[in-house]
């Protein structure tokens, strides 16, 4: 079911209203400084969309997992000061967050300004979904606009629950954006359609891995993941990270997925990760006992390329091996230069969040793909099929 956005309300519903927007600005701190504001950047559309239509924008989020109190650390604070630089225009910041100085501070608001809130996970009721926070969070705001992709499989009182006691409530144009590519993509992909997965634990990625299969084409193993499906082939895995527990997973997989699922031919191996000077290319049936697979090899790398650039329709989520520290970032980076060369050939490249994200950053590719998710757990759930209850809980949109 399609969800109202922001686009579907009139004039007269945002000109001089309170719009309680659900960002999610759980952004990298370092001392009180933003390093990463990519979540920050990508709420700004809708931040602006409403400013032009005369809304009082009142923003909140969490950031980090304080236990339901304040904790200085997690404090928004600075997320004010690089939102206010990014929009040009002050960002009054209120170290409350649903008391009734914080309603008064909504209710201050010029039209066209903006309030971000403090830290909505400093409040006991936020994560428990609870209802009476909700129905205080609902006094923030005329309207409700969810613009949190990256928060929406949690059910929280800011994501979800607040719904019950404030409408309109609709997407903003970042969760539409998220939708719109991982929905076309599940829904109805140009073909051939592939999923490039990778990571270190297969169990983080089976329910997708699961769903994909009927649905692709083809699906490409990449990350340490790669090993337990070679220990279920009865390979030596040396000591690579292997999750005993899931080889007969991996097992049937191999199984029911047949020529749709491709593992590595070969990997790059060293006795460790601080010892990257040692690392050489191995087949696949020919890892040293006393060394793991940290990266999949050039040939891999290779034949993976080339599936990209036959493809129409690509996702990939999870990096191919310790993209973090070279030499074991040479196949990520790899799968990221063959992500944006089929983006400019036409085809549509999705990267899922939070590790393939932040490698595509680092080729300094992001702006040459198709869509770079903000969301990690969020677009695996969506992968996975799951409903997420921050985009149940809006406006179905009249059919
Ligand atoms: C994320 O960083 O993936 C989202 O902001 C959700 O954060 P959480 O896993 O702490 O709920």
């Amino acid at each position: 079911m399609q969800k109202r956005t922001i686009l579907d309300l009139t004039p007269a519903e945002l000109r001089g209203k309170r719009a309680l927007v659900r960002v999610d600005f759980n952004v990298p701190l370092d001392n009180a400084t933003v390093t990463d504001d990519t979540r920050i950047r990508a709420a700004v559309p809708t931040i602006a969309r409403l400013r032009n239509a005369g809304a009082r924008v009142v923003l909140c989020s969490h950031l980090g997992r304080p236990k339901g109190k304040p904790e200085a650390k997690y404090s928004l604070a600075p997320v004010a000061v690089q939102l206010a630089a990014l929009l040009g225009v002050p960002v009054q910041f209120c170290e409350e967050t649903d008391t009734d100085a914080a309603v008064a501070a909504t209710k201050g608001l010029d039209n066209g300004e903006v309030l971000l809130l403090e830290n909505t996970r400093f409040l006991a009721g936020e994560e428990r979904n609870d209802d009476a926070l909700s129905k205080s969070l609902a006094r923030l705001g005329d309207l409700y606009v969810n613009d949190a992709f990256g928060a929406a499989h949690r059910a929280h009182a800011s994501t979800a629950g607040v719904t019950k006691f404030l409408r309109p409530a609709v997407a903003g144009l970042l969760m539409q954006k998220e939708l719109d590519y991982l929905g076309g993509a599940l829904e109805k992909p140009k073909r051939p359609f592939i999923a490039i997965l990778g990571g270190s634990k297969i169990s983080g990625k089976i329910d997708v891995i699961e769903a994909l299969l009927p649905k692709v084409d083809g699906i490409l193993i990449g990350g340490a993941m790669a090993c337990t499906f070679y220990k279920a082939m009865e390979l030596e895995t040396g000591t690579s990270l292997v999750e005993a527990d899931r080889v007969e997973m991996a097992a049937d997989l191999i199984e029911r997925a047949g020529f749709r699922l491709t593992l590595p031919h070969d990997a790059v191996v060293a006795p460790a990760i601080a010892q990257g000077e040692q690392a050489h290319t191995v087949k696949r049936d020919a890892i040293p006992a006393h060394e793991a697979m940290l990266d999949i090899g050039a040939d891999s790398a290779l034949s993976f390329a080339r599936a990209i650039s036959a493809a129409k329709t690509i996702i990939w989520n999870g990096p191919m091996g310790v993209f973090e520290t070279p030499p074991f970032n040479a196949g990520t980076l790899a799968i990221a230069s063959a992500m944006a060369l089929a983006t400019a050939k036409g085809a549509t490249t999705i990267v899922g969040g939070g590790d393939s994200a932040a490698a595509i950053e680092a080729a300094g590719l992001a702006s040459q793909v198709s869509h770079v998710s903000t969301g990690g757990g969020a677009s695996l759930e969506f992968l996975e099929g799951k409903v997420l209850p921050g985009v149940a809980a809006l406006d179905d949109k009249a059919v």
